[in-house]
């Protein structure tokens, strides 16, 4: 690595979407687009009806926009390599991601690739990204307030029996649309494993060991936003102003973790993703209160940062965190164990990968109190 990418790397850098549009309303923003060609691309599954307004309000402003449906699941080298030929057969001058963390992770990868057809991302490790913006730019519209992957410097590739986590500043978007009206509809199983994952996004980024005063403000203002609207979106009916809250509470989260990285709750979610193939916010869901109680029990830094966090986010302790958490769980039927999650026992195999790839997460290094990897097997023990 050269001096400067060196230099890049220990830097406490903050890279936020270029423009970011809010409320009700907000997706008409594409119908003030310069007229040109838009690439929407979408989950296969997803509902139609968001990229069909996106595509509506491109062709008002005088250009032209196709859907682009892609496989459902984790972008793969594969995928996306299918996804880069399909867009540069379509030489657009935007990309519009339409969809949860995965949509928008797999169109980060497919426009990287479209960008730069050399670029390997089949390798076992994470590669660095050049610069992209030379062909195209690129738009998030998230129909989930969960993976904050709209504000983020990350994307996540399946490849080798792994999820590997691609960190650049050039991944997070030009365009950013929160539009409560991309929420509607959303079933409440998902959007309560989603909030938690942006609820957990908040708390490990507090909590991290890089974190620094503007993630915790990011943190700290997420936090109360996503405990007030999360039990009332899944109370219903889902009005405006709830989702709304909801997605400004996603996206501070997803620019806490972006500024400040993950803990524990995501180690063990990136390995059970992988070995288990849960989806990234049910296994993080379940695996957030685990791991506070298992940092908590380590006591140190973790009492006195959960303390900070709580004190500053108007909680009354730990505690009430917990139970405010727990309450959401619950409610939405979120297992607690790696086992439950799976839906059967753990192999030997299975648990033995596990381990190893929790060691291996770059989540654990960032994690509120440092974990020896002769710990793993008793917090595998714990959350199994
Ligand atoms: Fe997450």
């Amino acid at each position: 690595m050269d001096r400067k990418a060196l230099l890049l790397g220990v830097l406490k850098r903050v890279t936020q979407p270029g423009e970011l549009v809010v409320s009700r309303g907000a997706l008409n923003r594409f119908a003030a687009f310069p007229a040109c060609r838009v690439v929407v691309v979408a989950g296969g599954r997803s509902d139609r009806s968001v990229p069909a307004k996106v595509i509506d309000q491109v062709g008002k402003a005088g250009g032209e926009a196709v859907n682009l449906a892609i496989a459902d699941g984790e972008p793969t080298p594969a995928s996306v390599a299918e996804l880069a030929a399909a867009v540069r057969d379509l030489k657009p001058d935007w990309i519009v991601a339409v969809g949860g963390g995965r949509v928008i992770d797999a169109a980060k990868f497919g426009w990287a690739a479209y960008e730069h057809p050399s670029l390997d991302l089949a390798g076992e490790q994470a590669q660095e990204v050049p610069p992209l913006r030379k062909k195209c730019r690129l738009a998030a519209v998230p129909t989930t307030a969960g993976s904050g992957s709209e504000a983020s410097i990350a994307a996540v590739i399946s490849c080798h029996g792994r999820k590997i986590p691609w960190i650049s500043h050039h991944w997070v978007p030009d365009l950013v649309i929160l539009d409560p009206e991309a929420l509607k509809g959303i079933p409440s199983a998902l959007m309560a494993e989603t909030g938690l994952d942006a609820v957990t996004h908040a708390i490990e980024a507090f909590v991290s060991r890089l974190d620094h005063p503007l993630a915790q403000r990011f943190a700290v203002e997420a936090l109360p936003l996503l405990l007030d609207a999360l039990p009332r979106a899944l109370a219903g009916p889902n009005d405006g102003p709830t989702l709304e809250t909801l997605q400004f509470g996603a996206y501070l989260a997803g620019l806490a973790q972006s500024a400040a990285a993950t803990g524990l709750a995501h180690a063990l979610s990136h390995a059970a993703g992988a070995v288990l193939h849960v989806p990234h916010a049910r296994a993080t869901a379940a695996m957030l209160l685990p791991s506070i109680r298992i940092n908590r029990r380590r006591g140190g830094r973790a009492g006195e940062r959960y303390d900070a966090l709580t004190h500053a986010s108007g909680l009354k302790g730990v505690d009430e965190l917990c139970s405010q958490v727990e309450d959401i769980v619950s409610r939405s039927s979120i297992p607690s164990t790696l086992s439950a999650l799976a839906g059967r026992p753990l192999a030997d195999g299975e648990r033995a990968l596990l381990v190893r790839l929790v060691g291996a997460d770059p989540s654990l290094r960032t994690n509120v109190m440092p974990v020896a990897s002769q710990d793993i097997e008793a917090i595998l023990d714990e959350v199994s």
